[in-house]
């Protein structure tokens, strides 16, 4: 059970944060809302009050609140603070330190850890100034979440929308049994090293081109976001992607296949592996020089990469439960089988990737084990990856 004081901001997906209390006290946390001006338009007081049946702070000028709690106080009875939604100028004010309101105030005062859940008009997201003032709270020490792409309110597309209120919640480092608790503290993976493989891997063509694919990370970050929410240690080696680290998680950016296996292979031993990245099956030979149109028409030789996953299928270190994925466009199970056996994985996590299931934030799979095939549901990428650990955790415990 953890303490959250939820910090509202005002944006059209305040509405949610209703949503995240009610989900936060199924889970057994305490929450007090802080709602800025803005969120009142959006949300009333009387029904955060009710749903998180505390009391529900407004003003910094509240001379009865102010007596009863003052606002340092407010701002450090909390284990953990969540900015949901964080609106592109309430994260602007957080960046130069402005103490405009009691919501503001409260962020300046407070000596927790503190996790921000931006939403926004794609346009906002996107803008310069939106994206420094996010780099400078990455570096002040704060838990920023990556917003949801999809369509938004104002009817345009893109990433802006404020993720499901239970990816929220797996996102906050709280110490309770019910939900994961603060990474490195105790939980289910206590104790246990889970290694994690994610996004695509570059092989240079030469020194401006290469050959890449389509895998957007999201998945491999998930997984490796709520192993470390269960309390695992998490090495997560990532190709190029541009997604932020997740809390808690120590990460290895690689580029090539080759680097790939050499970071998985030196962050032996593990008790779990969970191989997602789509590693280059070939590479091919780079040229030193910039290739030139005229070098055409081109011919690429291609030497084969290391099998991460079979590598470790056979290593004397092999970790206790290997898991693999496989992204099948046709025969999604059968492929899958064949890949379990061929690799010495223990599972693999089958996905149908013929649709926009790469780079999307949604994911239909078939876990495929020794014995059986479960078929999971349609569920947001973080969802998927919490359900996996879940089952993790209940294998190797
Ligand atoms: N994998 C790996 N190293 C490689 C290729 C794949 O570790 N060089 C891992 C992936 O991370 C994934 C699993 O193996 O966990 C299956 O990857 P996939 O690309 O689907 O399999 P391939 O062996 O490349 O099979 P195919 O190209 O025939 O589908």
């Amino acid at each position: 059970m953890a303490r959250i004081l939820l910090i509202i901001g005002g944006g059209i997906a305040a509405y949610k944060a209703a949503e995240l209390v009610r989900h936060a006290r199924k889970g057994g946390h305490e929450v007090t809302p802080v709602l800025t001006d803005g969120a009142q338009h959006f949300v009333t007081p009387m029904s955060l009050a009710a749903l998180a049946e505390s009391p529900v702070y407004t003003s910094l000028w509240d001379l009865k609140d102010e007596v009863e709690m003052g606002h340092i106080e407010l701002s450090r009875a909390a284990d953990h603070v969540l900015v949901c939604p964080a609106t592109a100028g309430l994260i602007a004010k957080m960046a130069a330190g402005l103490a405009t309101d009691l919501a503001t105030t409260l962020l300046l005062a407070t000596d927790k850890p503190v996790t921000v859940a931006p939403a926004m008009n794609v346009r906002m997201w996107e803008h310069p100034a939106t994206q420094r003032n996010i780099a400078q709270l990455r570096a002040d020490g704060i838990n920023v979440l990556d917003p949801d792409e999809g369509p938004m309110a104002c009817g345009e597309f893109g990433p802006g929308r404020l993720p499901d209120p239970e990816a929220i919640l797996a996102a906050l480092p709280l110490g309770d049994a019910t939900t994961p608790p603060l990474a490195g503290a105790e939980g289910p993976l206590t104790g246990k090293h889970v290694l994690v493989t994610a996004g695509p891997t570059h092989e240079p063509i030469d020194p401006v081109r290469v050959l890449a694919n389509k895998s957007s990370g999201k998945q491999g970050f998930a997984i490796a976001q709520a192993a470390a929410a269960a309390g695992a240690r998490v090495t997560l080696i990532a190709g190029p992607v541009s997604l932020p680290t997740p809390f808690g998680v120590s990460r290895i950016d690689v580029t090539t296949a080759q680097e790939m296996h050499d970071a998985v292979m030196t962050s032996l031993p593990a008790d779990v592996a969970v191989m997602v990245a789509a590693v280059a099956d070939w590479r091919p030979q780079p040229s030193d020089k910039k290739l030139k149109k005229g070098d055409g028409p081109l011919e690429l030789k291609f030497s084969s990469n290391p099998d991460i996953l079979a590598t470790l299928g056979e290593h004397p270190d092999r970790p206790g439960l290997l898991i693999g994925f496989a992204a099948e466009t046709h025969d999604v199970i059968e492929n899958a089988k064949g890949k379990r056996e061929r690799k010495k994985a223990d599972w693999i996590v089958a996905n149908d990737v013929s649709g926009d299931v790469m780079g999307g934030d949604r994911n239909t799979i078939h876990l495929v084990t020794a014995d059986r095939v479960d078929d999971w549901e349609e569920a947001t990428k973080h969802a998927v990856a919490q359900k996996l650990i879940d089952r993790i955790s209940d294998t190797i415990s």
